[in-house]
């Protein structure tokens, strides 16, 4: 019994050409969200330390899917790593360490976050089906064929950890079922959760190279604007079709297109206060604007 499916065709974050990366085609906006999303996805095992921490008593199996996710996704944060620095300097190791210095994940107590490990299982399928989308989005907005091979490929992954997370919880459904309310409270609460302290400080460390304090409010603004412009419906649409059935139990099509259109007016909302935030805020400088020598 295997929960997570394998990959069509399995890879390594060697399998790519990053000697043929070309960096002007990264727009400096891109290049930023990479280089954030490198240092999240880098901590693949303590987000596996959790889990398996909250699983601890649902059996080998259930520990065998966290495992396998828990390499896949640590390859996801070498291939991503591997990216930015063949688009030039990136202290990586520097910036990991103050990272994981400057920001907690959850602790490790068998207790979930979400109330319950259905819960957790929500909160899980709604995170994997917004970072197969992310990654689409970024695909689609990349002009590098090496990059784009990569954040295919992620996105591909992400959809098949969303398949082992949503096998996960109907398992679980049939053991402690979770009502459809909760199920709605729980995932609509971890969207909202997009824009916490996991994402914006990673982000706030990789803009930043003049000494500066980190701030929330400033750095949303800065990464909302840098992503959010990037979304199209077909994006969402997506999205749609893979959190209606964890959220609602429903896929007809007036649902999943209403959804579609909730969360198309959400990042057209994100996008446009992200900017005009950006524009009444001074920034420090950002490394690509930084003096050199
Ligand atoms: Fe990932
Ligand atoms: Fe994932």
């Amino acid at each position: 019994m295997s929960f997570l499916k394998p990959a069509a065709r399995p890879w390594q974050a060697t399998d790519f050409a990053y000697s043929q990366v070309v960096p002007r085609r990264y727009d400096d906006d891109l290049a930023y969200i990479l280089r954030t999303t490198a240092l999240v996805e880098s901590r693949a095992d303590q987000y596996g330390d959790y889990l398996r921490a909250v699983f601890a008593t649902r059996g080998p199996h259930w520990r065998h899917a966290i495992d396998a996710w828990n390499r896949e996704e640590r390859e996801h944060g070498r291939a991503l790593r591997r990216l930015c620095e063949a688009q030039g300097e990136f202290a990586f190791e520097y910036a990991m360490t103050s990272y994981l210095a400057g920001v907690d994940y959850h602790a490790c107590d068998g207790l979930s976050v979400r109330g319950s490990i259905a819960g957790e299982l929500v909160a899980r399928c709604v995170v994997e089906a917004l970072a197969s989308t992310f990654y689409r989005v970024l695909r689609d907005s990349c002009a590098d064929e090496t990059g784009r091979a990569v954040l295919h490929t992620l996105a591909l992954d992400e959809a098949r950890h969303y398949g082992m997370f949503r096998a996960l919880l109907a398992d679980e459904q049939q053991r402690a079922p979770l009502r459809g309310w909760q199920r709605i409270r729980v995932g609509l609460r971890r969207m909202l959760e997009l824009s916490d302290d996991q994402i914006l400080f990673a982000a706030w460390l990789v803009a930043t190279t003049a000494p500066s304090h980190y701030c929330r409010r400033t750095t949303a603004a800065r990464y909302g604007a840098a992503l959010y412009p990037r979304y199209r419906f077909d994006h969402l649409l997506f999205a749609a079709r893979l959190i209606c059935p964890v959220l609602f139990a429903g896929r007809s099509e007036w649902l999943v297109r209403g959804f579609a259109a909730a969360l198309w007016a959400g990042v057209q909302w994100r996008a446009a206060t992200s900017r005009l935030r950006l524009a009444l805020t001074p920034m420090p400088p950002r490394a690509a604007d930084a003096p050199q020598g």
